[in-house]
């Protein structure tokens, strides 16, 4: 099965995680490997990565961040060549919680984007509006214009890239969007894929949603068109939660 048609099911545990929580991500691994037709992984915090990695038969293990250049004097940072050595194979980039938290523009995740992909990384590009905007009817457009300014302009990377739409109010809040709008996001997201890198290599990347996902609808969600998959960040702090939204992809049509 072409790798972009498997649901790719990502778990985001955010600043959530200490040793203790290894057991978790055992018990993921170990239960992903009944589910082949679903692609899993998890993104722990930097502490984790090469333990989880340890640990990991079948899933993919990454961060959720990286520094914007090469190795050097930035007390605190890490770069993409470290998290990669790390045993790290894709990084979380332009989440809503690091451009609120940590003011990254679009032009700074697109040199994070570079940098990653100079290491060796697969890249999970996060992008969503908030309620204001939505509200205002801007949605699609914010959206769009947040992806332009960041994607990278080389197409042979696109075999490594996924982009995940995740509305900033939907994020932790229990609140999701209506598969009618996300369908509609989505749909505007593969135009523009089109449009930068032509049909047939946009068709390699994954558009993944994201904002309180959880077993109870994740299948709805991943059933929608254009949803590739989902990025989660509460619901993949337990196995027990997380395997219940893998289950729901293989489910799906898709898998
Ligand atoms: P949530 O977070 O599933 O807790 O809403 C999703 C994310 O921020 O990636």
């Amino acid at each position: 099965m072409p790798m972009a048609e498997r649901p790719y099911i990502v778990g985001n545990w955010k600043m959530n995680g200490t040793r203790a929580m290894l057991s978790e991500a055992r018990a993921i691994d170990r239960a992903a490997q009944r589910y082949m037709k679903v692609e899993v992984a998890i993104a722990p915090p930097f502490t984790l990565i090469h333990a989880v990695h340890r640990e990991a038969e079948q899933i993919g293990v990454g961060a959720q961040n990286c520094f914007h250049g090469p190795e050097g004097a930035h007390t605190g940072d890490i770069s993409a060549s470290m998290v990669a050595d790390s045993g790290a194979k894709f990084v979380i980039l332009g989440h809503s919680e690091r451009r609120i938290d940590h003011g990254e523009s679009a032009e700074l995740i697109n040199r994070k984007i570079d940098s990653a992909l100079e290491a060796g990384l697969r890249i999970i590009l996060c992008c969503g509006e908030s309620f204001e905007t939505r509200d205002a009817g801007r949605a699609e457009e914010f959206v769009l214009d947040q992806l332009r300014a960041s994607l990278p302009d080389i197409s042979d990377a696109a075999e490594r890239l996924s982009v995940a739409y995740e509305p900033v109010w939907a994020i932790g809040t229990g609140r999701t969007a209506t598969t009618d709008d996300i369908a509609a996001m989505h749909a505007a997201i593969r135009g523009l894929l089109d449009e930068k890198y032509g049909p047939e290599t946009s068709a390699n990347i994954r558009i993944l949603y994201g904002g309180s996902v959880k077993p109870e609808n994740a299948r709805e969600i991943l059933s929608t068109p254009e949803v590739g998959g989902a990025l989660v960040g509460g619901a993949s702090l337990s196995a027990e939660s997380f395997l219940g939204i893998v289950v729901g992809a293989s489910e799906t049509e898709d898998a």
